[in-house]
């Protein structure tokens, strides 16, 4: 049986190589947040709310786009990611912007061993715990990152969305995280033709498992949203029914897309 660590490399190798392809895609409109434009969505940015002079540990930063995003408001940022061509990236865009966000490269799991800080905000969003086979763990690290009274965010991509097929015509996984699903990958969501080869392991995790381990680490739940869109165009058969929010073709308002959570650390325990 292929052990986790084997899981965790391939899927580095893949977003080593979607990176490359990612900073210069339509889809991340760089060349636009570099020009000074936001690359939050208006969920994020409603439910975080205010970040100015917090400080913020960004988990799965990618290439540190939202991390900057964050920092620019003037949050105090720390992002790390699993990709060390993704973190070379936000290193190298935080100095082009003359922002002073830290990026580190590890895995999400040993976030402890290399980040000593705890924080007022844990934040990780879009495309994040599907590559994570426990969040028991997960949830653990998260709140020992935290600083009493910090808060945890999350807006993720809905269980239910990752039920489907790549074209949205069938169910094809288990709604619940009952194995490792592998997948041959080719292309990437921003480039379909993009020169990328390679197997990808996920795993996919039921809402009731999200919450059961946030609360079993000890975090209260302060809010939870479903929302039955969208903010990236990043599935195959998707429409723009309102700018900035897709719907799948033929699901229209049907199925929830995305969640997100806030969740505290108590001030004493
Ligand atoms: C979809 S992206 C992050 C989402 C972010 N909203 C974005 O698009 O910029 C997923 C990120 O998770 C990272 N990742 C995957 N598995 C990881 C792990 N075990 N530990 C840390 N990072 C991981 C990948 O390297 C990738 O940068």
């Amino acid at each position: 049986m292929i052990k986790n660590e084997e899981y965790f490399q391939a899927n580095k190798e893949l977003w080593n190589q979607r990176t490359i392809v990612h900073k210069d895609s339509d889809f991340y409109n760089l060349a636009g947040f570099k020009a000074g434009e936001s690359v939050l969505t208006s969920i994020e940015l409603a439910e975080l709310g205010d970040v100015k002079s917090k400080s913020l540990l960004h988990l799965q930063c990618h290439f540190g786009m939202d991390s900057l995003d964050w920092a620019r408001r003037g949050a105090i940022v720390t992002g790390i990611d699993l990709s060390d061509t993704a973190i070379d990236e936000a290193k190298k865009l935080n100095d082009e912007l003359g922002l002073n966000a830290k990026f580190v490269c590890c895995n999400v799991y040993d976030t402890s061993l290399h980040v000593k800080d705890q924080f007022d905000i844990v934040f990780t969003s879009y495309g994040t715990i599907g590559w994570l086979p426990d969040l028991v763990s997960w949830a653990k690290m998260i709140a020992g990152k935290l600083k009493p009274g910090g808060i945890f965010y999350i807006a993720e991509f809905h269980p239910v969305v990752w039920m489907f097929d790549d074209d949205f015509t069938h169910i094809k996984y288990s709604y619940e995280n009952k194995e490792v699903i592998m997948t041959e990958n080719e292309g990437t969501y921003t480039d379909r033709n993009a020169d990328i080869k390679g197997k990808e392991y996920s795993w996919n995790h039921s809402i009731s498992e999200v919450l059961n381990a946030l609360i079993k680490a000890g975090l209260k739940i302060e809010l939870f949203n479903e929302h039955m869109y969208s903010p990236y165009p990043c599935f195959r058969n998707t429409v723009e029914f309102e700018k900035g929010k897709w719907h799948i073709k033929g699901m229209e308002g049907k199925i929830p897309m995305v969640y997100s959570l806030k969740a505290t650390k108590a001030i004493s325990s």
